[in-house]
Formats: C-alpha cells, structure tokens, sequence
C-alpha cells in the first residue's frame, strides 16, 4: 500500500509517498524565511504560498518516490493505493489549501481519502523508516509515552496503542517551540528561533564553581530564572508564561549592565536550561505514576540535542526505551509521519466517507475521532 500524503498545516508545504512505515520520498517546501519579516507566522501569506506550492511539491514527492518510473502521468493511478491530509490542527486557511488538494486527487483519480490529525503524525514519527531500512519497528511496547513538542503543540501523550490515545498534560499557555521562538526574539536570534537558541547556547561559559561537572546541562545555567510549575508536577500541566516575563526581564536587566554576545550564548543557556528543566520533571512524573513502556519523542523542539540528552538519561535511569524519528526532517513539519498515521488508518479501514463533509479542524485533539 503506497500512500500520497499532504500537510500544510502550518508554514511547510509537504507532501510524501509511504509505503507501510516507509518513506519513499519526503518533500518540505519551508516559507519560514518569508515569514521571518514578521517575526511569526503570517497567516495570508502562508495560504498563498501553500496555493503556489501545493502541485510542484506533490509533483517532486512522486518523481523521487518512482526514480525509475517516467510516465509521471499515471503515477497515481498506477502506483498510488490512497491520498492522506492533515485536518487539524493547525492555521485554518493553511490547512484548507491541502484539504482542498487532495480532495480533488481523491476525485480525479478515484482513490480512498485519509484523514490524518497532525500531532498524531508527530507521534508516531519514530515508527517511520527509511526507504533504504530492512527491518520494520514492530518491537514497539504499550503503553509508551509521547512528548510531542513543537511550535504549537506541547503534549504528553499516553500511547496505549496505535490510534488509542490519551493527554497526559498539556500546555496552558505558550507551546515549548513557541517559547523558545520567543526568547530567541527577545534576545534579537530571528525567526524561527528554537535551533538558533540551541547554537547560542552551546556557546555558554560554565561558571568556574559548576565547569568540574561531567553533565554539560548542569554547568551550563547562569543566571537565576525559574523553573516553571517547580513542585506543581501533579498538576500534569506545562506552562512557559511565566518564564517568559521573568526572561524579558532579565534582558532588561542585562542590557543595563551591558548585553555583549557572551551574555546572550548565557541567557539562552538559562532559558533553555529551565524550559527544559520543566520538561523533565513533568516526564519523570508521568513516569512514576503511569506503567510507561517506551518513551517516544517528536515535533519540531525534538531536533533539540540538549533536550534529546537530558530525555536519554531519564529513560536511562528507568530502563525504557527511547525512540526518535530517524531524521531531522522528520522531527519539524513533514508530511511523511502523515503517511505513517495513514498507514495504520488503512488497515483498520478508517477512509473518509463522504468527502464533501471533510473539514480542517484548527484544534483538533489527537483524542478526537475521525470523520
Ligand atoms: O513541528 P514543527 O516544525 O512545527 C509545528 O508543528 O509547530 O516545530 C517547529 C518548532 C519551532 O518552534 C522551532 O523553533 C522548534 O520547533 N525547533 C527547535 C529546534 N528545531 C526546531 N527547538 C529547539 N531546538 C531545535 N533544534
């Protein structure tokens, strides 16, 4: 079964051909530069840019998935079985240009329509495999633990299998990718601002009374912040508000004294220091109190080398496995982790039925069922 998949939920216009796990070809067209004028994501722009997108994307997806194949006329009605598309969530305009594609792939070609929810598709990102890859992950164990962590999502989600979800905590204010996008804007890093946070940070002296340590993460916080929701862990919730304000203070601070570029690799170093502090308190709690198996990372912030380190050593400690995509692309916006959800949709017959009542759904939960 070969999948045609298409995201444009956000600020990528993607498509990808799977074929179970597999991914044949991935294709990203980012707008993130266009965007960066603005310092966020620019709605209408993004609509138009998907709209300009949408068919040279789709088209470059199935020439790389079918190297060999030089009729690209029949590529989908020769070797394609099924067209996935993200619903939700995600910008409702954004996501009506994919929605409205591959409805009329569907029609045109006669071909079952899947409806696919983002996060899901972040969540079972580390399932994906190369095209070259021989063996399928089928070792997986439930339940396992999500940590979906990306510009607009920040979830901990229970895997009790494929397809049966449930939310553990979730954010009540910023996403993690977005708070560290916001940090990195207050320092002057650009737009987007998570990997370029992560630079900087790397660059942080560690104070002389911490540099003995063998951890880089404990060496490396400088400055006093707080650690988001300290002691509040069972409340099973993510907040980054308040560690924003308490950082757009201390810039403030700093720049009395003077913000050099070492001042600024050490106050990305504390912030991310203590937004990643939050992350690992909320994960060892949730692993106390649920019978967590594995422990899987995806979305955008799961790029993070810093963060992915810190992860590894509590699953570590507790003897879980820890799975991640297998490629950066796959860890920001794509549209093969769709083709992946799609995948496991299809096998438990989960096509649209009637495709006039498929709607983008902006805040679609993962919980959610399908249409
Ligand atoms: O999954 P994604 O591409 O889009 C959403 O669905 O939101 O995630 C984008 C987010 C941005 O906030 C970006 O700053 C963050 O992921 N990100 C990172 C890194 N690479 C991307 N955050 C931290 N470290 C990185 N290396």
């Amino acid at each position: 079964m070969k999948i045609l998949a298409i995201d444009t939920s956000c600020d990528e216009t993607a498509a990808a051909v799977t074929e179970g796990t597999k991914v044949l070809s991935n294709i990203i067209w980012s707008q993130a530069s266009l965007h960066a004028k603005f310092g966020g994501i620019y709605p209408s722009l993004a609509k138009r840019q998907h709209e300009e997108r949408i068919d040279f994307v789709i088209e470059k997806a199935l020439k790389s998935a079918f190297p060999k194949i030089t009729n690209h006329q029949s590529l989908i009605t020769n070797h394609i079985t099924a067209i996935a598309v993200t619903i939700g969530p995600g910008l409702a305009i954004a996501l009506e240009v994919g929605i409205k594609k591959a409805k009329e792939l569907a029609k045109k070609y006669n071909k079952p329509l899947i409806a696919v929810n983002h996060v899901e598709g972040h969540t079972l990102s580390v399932l994906a495999r190369s095209r070259n890859s021989k063996f399928q992950i089928t070792n997986y164990k439930f339940p396992a633990l999500a940590f979906v962590a990306s510009g607009g999502t920040t979830q901990l989600i229970l895997v009790k299998e494929v397809g049966v979800y449930e939310i553990i905590a979730q954010t009540s204010d910023d996403a993690l990718g977005e708070a560290l996008d916001k940090a990195a804007r207050m320092l002057g890093l650009g737009y987007p601002g998570g990997a370029i946070l992560e630079k900087m940070a790397r660059l942080a002296k560690a104070p002389a009374e911490r540099a003995h340590l063998h951890d880089v993460s404990s060496r490396q916080a400088h400055y006093n912040l707080p650690v988001p929701m300290i002691g509040q862990e069972n409340k099973f919730k993510f907040s980054y508000s308040g560690l924003k304000t308490a950082f757009y203070k201390l810039i403030e601070l700093t720049k009395k004294k003077g913000l050099g570029k070492q001042q600024i690799y050490d106050l990305a170093a504390s912030f991310q220091d203590k937004a990643f502090q939050h992350v690992e308190r909320m994960i060892k709690k949730t692993i106390e109190e649920y019978p967590v198996k594995e422990f899987w990372f995806g979305g955008g912030v799961s790029a993070n080398i810093e963060l992915r380190k810190r992860i590894r050593n509590i699953c570590k400690n507790q003897g879980i496995t820890m799975r991640l995509p297998y490629s950066k692309k796959l860890c920001t916006d794509n549209a093969a982790m769709i083709g992946v959800v799609a995948y496991f949709k299809a096998q438990r017959k989960e096509f649209v039925k009637d495709f006039e009542k498929i709607e983008r759904v902006p805040r679609a939960k993962i919980i959610d069922a399908s249409p």
